[in-house]
Parts: C-alpha cells; sequence; structure tokens
C-alpha cells in the first residue's frame, strides 16, 4: 500500500485529570504525581501535507506564539531531527504544511498544547515513514512535555512519575460536562507555589477502580490554582450543584461526570453566559491509535 501524501482531520484529543495527586518533587523541580488521564472525545483538527523541500510550515500560526514556542513545530523538528540521526535516507528534506484548528484553550488544563504535538509526531511518524515505534514516539514526546507521552500511549492511563510511567486503566463509559472559566493559568506557577501540598499518600490502581471514579481522590492543584484565580474556584462552586465538580490539571477548566449525553447538555445550557462550557464523552482509545505500533515498521 503507497503512504499517502496528507492526512487531514487529525483528532488531537482533550484530556482530564479524574485526580491529581502530588507525591514528590525531583531534584530537578519536576513534581512526582499520580493521576489518571482521561480522552475525550472533544479537541483541535490537524491536517498535514507532506513537502520534498524540507520547509516546516504551520498554515495559520498563533498570533503572539514564536516558532520556537510552537509545540507543533517543535514536535516536527523533532521528528525530522531524529531521522537525520539515525541515518534515514533523505532525512533532512522532509517537510509538511500543517494546518491546526484550534479549539482547546491555552492555559486550560486539557493538554491542549501536548495532544497537538502528539498528533503531529503519530501524523508525520506515518506520513514520513518513519517506522518509530509507540515507545520510541513517547522517548521523543516527554521532551516536549510531561503530558505529551500520555497523548502518544494510546488509551486511558494510571500515571506516575512525572505522568511518563503509565499504565492501562478502565474508566467509565460517560459524558463530562467541561466548563472554560476564562483564564489562562501558567503552570510552572502553581508547581512552584508555596502553599501546595506534595506529601500526597501513594494510591495504587487498584484504589482507583474500586472506587466510584468522579469522587476517588483529589486534585492537590486545585487550591492553589483556585486561590490564585477566583474564577475557577466560582466555576467549581457553580458546577459543583451538578455533581462532583472539580479542576483538570493546573486548571483553569473544571469537570463533572454525567450518565447520559442529555444530562449532560442540560447542564451546559444552565451554565452562565459568561463562561465557555461543553459537553464531551469519554474515549477508551485515543483516535489516532490505529497508527500507534508497537513493532518498527522499517
Ligand atoms: O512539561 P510541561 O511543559 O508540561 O510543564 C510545565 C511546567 O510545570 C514545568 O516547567 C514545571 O515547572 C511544572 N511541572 C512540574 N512537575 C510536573 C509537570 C510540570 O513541576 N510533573
Amino acid at each position: 500500500m503507497t503512504t499517502p501524501r496528507s492526512l487531514s482531520n487529525c483528532l488531537a484529543p482533550a484530556k482530564l485529570n479524574l485526580f491529581l495527586h502530588v507525591t514528590g518533587r525531583r531534584a530537578d523541580g519536576y513534581h512526582l504525581l499520580q493521576t489518571v488521564f482521561q480522552l475525550l472525545d472533544y479537541g483541535d483538527q490537524l491536517h498535514f501535507t507532506v513537502r520534498d523541500d524540507g520547509g516546516l510550515r504551520r498554515m495559520n500560526p498563533f498570533p503572539g506564539v514564536s516558532e520556537e514556542d510552537d509545540l507543533v513545530l517543535r514536535a516536527a523538528r523533532l521528528l525530522r531531527q531524529q531521522g537525520v540521526a539515525t541515518g534515514r535516507a533523505g532525512a533532512a528534506d522532509l517537510g509538511a504544511d500543517i494546518a491546526l484548528e484550534k479549539r482547546l484553550p491555552m492555559g486550560g488544563g486539557l493538554g491542549g498544547g501536548s495532544s497537538d504535538a502528539a498528533t503531529t509526531l503519530i501524523a508525520l511518524n506515518h506520513l514520513w515513514q518513519m517506522g518509530l515505534t509507540r515507545q520510541q514516539l513517547m522517548q521523543l514526546g516527554v521532551q516536549l512535555g510531561a503530558d505529551v507521552p500520555f497523548f502518544l500511549f494510546g488509551g486511558n492511563a494510571f500515571a506516575e512519575g512525572i505522568g511518563e510511567q503509565m499504565q492501562p486503566v478502565d474508566t467509565p463509559d460517560c459524558w463530562y460536562v467541561v466548563i472554560e472559566p476564562g483564564v489562562m493559568v501558567p503552570t510552572p506557577a502553581i508547581f512552584s507555589a508555596k502553599d501546595l501540598t506534595r506529601d500526597s499518600k501513594h494510591v495504587t490502581i487498584a484504589d482507583f477502580s474500586s472506587s466510584p471514579t468522579s469522587r476517588f481522590g483529589k486534585n492537590d492543584l486545585q487550591a492553589v490554582a483556585a486561590g490564585l484565580y477566583p474564577e475557577i474556584a466560582d466555576a467549581i462552586e457553580w458546577l459543583s450543584a451538578h455533581g462532583a465538580a472539580r479542576m483538570t490539571g493546573s486548571g483553569a477548566c473544571v469537570f463533572c461526570a454525567m450518565e447520559t449525553e442529555s444530562a449532560a447538555q442540560q447542564v451546559v445550557k444552565q451554565v452562565p453566559t459568561h463562561w465557555k462550557a461543553w459537553s464531551a464523552r469519554a474515549l477508551s482509545r485515543h483516535p489516532m491509535a490505529a497508527f500507534l505500533s508497537d513493532q518498527a515498521t522499517t
């Protein structure tokens, strides 16, 4: 079968952290976590077309984001560099035009930038016929951000370390209401806050699986983020009237599980108009999982 020259409508799904415990800190300042990452049927969309002249172009760059900070371009360059380093013929001339339709907010805790980077690695690994395995892509991904390996894992995960040590986990097939409180939370500021508790006790995947999952554990970053941004505290308070509401990642978005699509839509309709809100179904597999392989293909 010939490899296509382009891939359109590649989803970069959002994630939620169903709980997030900070259990310690590494010597390099990164925090040790325990979390469950949940994929959602809602996210950004990317379109890729191969170029043979080595050009890597974002068709619609974000205003104010430099090429060096653009995770999509950084992911593409890192993959090409890997090809050059391993002596793949013609690697230096690999290029692509990449268009990104952005739906996920920046600084929202939904993993938007990380998911865009992961989808870029998956799509270009296929289009450029690089033949990297899922594990090799995850090793590249962690260089781009702590959440990137999760979006290359293929399914939902119980994660430890800085988030890169993962085991598959079953999560409920349900719907989530997500509120975007309209603030952009700088992740490093939340992790470095003086009053962050960093000593949550260790839990096991069995502890998580045996509890009603939307009430399991807590998000240790929530108190710090909600203290700095009252909009987050307000959104949690509003959503708590409909179930167990919690913040995802380092914020700002907050979520609540619902059993059915119609229940989720009913809540979304009532959300005060100064917040953006939407509902999404829990996914069990990454939408690009078919492109991930545990066996080297070249
Ligand atoms: O890796 P990523 O870019 O997502 O992380 C942003 C920042 O959040 C890091 O520079 C670090 O300050 C903090 N962080 C952390 N521990 C983690 C993940 C992120 O301290 N496990």
